[in-house]
């Protein structure tokens, strides 16, 4: 397998008469995770959708092992957004359906799995988000807290065992311990399946503490990227002052 399994090359995306992607090139590491760190309404979740195949680019491609997934419909897209995993920013669970069938719905639309195969899958995955699968599995999203329904919709995530895992906002709106709990599940993740994954978040210190690589997203385009040290360390302007949360000039 290739060392960079998505590989992001001049992307450019419009909407209406707003620039928001200029011109984004990003190469994201097989088996690491990289985040994207970027200001608000400057198009990291836009980057992410693309990769899904949730939006088309005004130009550029998205490459998933070799494959352009911009050109990809139907089968063929289906096909590939098996392999991956899309935890949304606002973390959205089917309202009408309790926990399990929430857990189970990609198993139901993707496979054809018995329906004791897809009991054991879907316990499994919510006690290894570290809940307690027999009591929460018939209960409603309602009558979940944030952090649970974080969880749920982490397990749906897995459900499919992806080989990519994009996560967008996993932990915003969690306090901080949560959100820690939160993080420590998304590297114990990383380990127990050796994902390829993609962090989007606003939290600084977790970021840290759970990615490998870092992405600055800014004016349409990545001003920087690199491991840890590396991106502490930049010379570009906008990083150290996202870093150092300083407001001059930056917008
Ligand atoms: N489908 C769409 N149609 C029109 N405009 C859109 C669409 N999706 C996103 N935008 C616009 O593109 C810009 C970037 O949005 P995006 O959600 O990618 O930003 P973001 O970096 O994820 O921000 P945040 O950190 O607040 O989540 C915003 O101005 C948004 O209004
Ligand atoms: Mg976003």
């Amino acid at each position: 397998m290739s060392d960079h399994c998505i590989k992001i090359q001049n992307l450019r995306k419009v909407f209406g008469t707003k620039e928001i992607l200029k011109n984004v090139n990003l190469d994201i590491k097989t088996g690491k995770c990289t985040a994207i760190f970027g200001l608000s309404g400057g198009g990291k979740s836009t980057i992410i959708k693309h990769i899904v195949g949730l939006l088309k680019p005004t130009s550029g491609e998205i490459f998933y092992n070799d494959i352009d997934i911009s050109t990809l419909e139907g089968n063929e897209l289906r096909a590939i957004r098996q392999d991956i995993g899309f935890l949304f920013q606002s973390g959205a669970l089917f309202d009408s359906m309790n926990v399990f069938e929430n857990v189970a719905f990609p198993l139901r639309e993707h496979t054809k799995l018995d329906e004791k195969t897809i009991i054991k899958e879907v316990m499994e995955k919510l006690t290894l988000v570290g809940l307690d699968a027999s009591r929460v599995a018939f209960l409603n999203p309602d009558e979940l807290s944030g952090g649970m329904r974080k969880r749920v919709g982490l397990a749906r995530t897995i459900i499919l065992n992806p080989k990519v895992l994009l996560y967008d906002e996993p932990t915003s709106g969690l306090d901080p311990i949560t959100s820690d709990v939160i993080s420590q599940m998304i590297i114990a993740l990383q380990k127990e399946m050796k994902t390829t994954s993609i962090l989007i978040s606003h939290d600084i210190q977790e970021t840290f503490k759970t990615a490998d690589y870092f992405a600055m997203l800014y004016g349409g385009v990545i001003v920087e990227y690199g491991d840890a040290e590396h991106f502490k360390n930049s010379k570009v302007d906008i990083v150290q002052k996202f870093l150092h949360g300083d407001s001059d000039g930056v917008i």
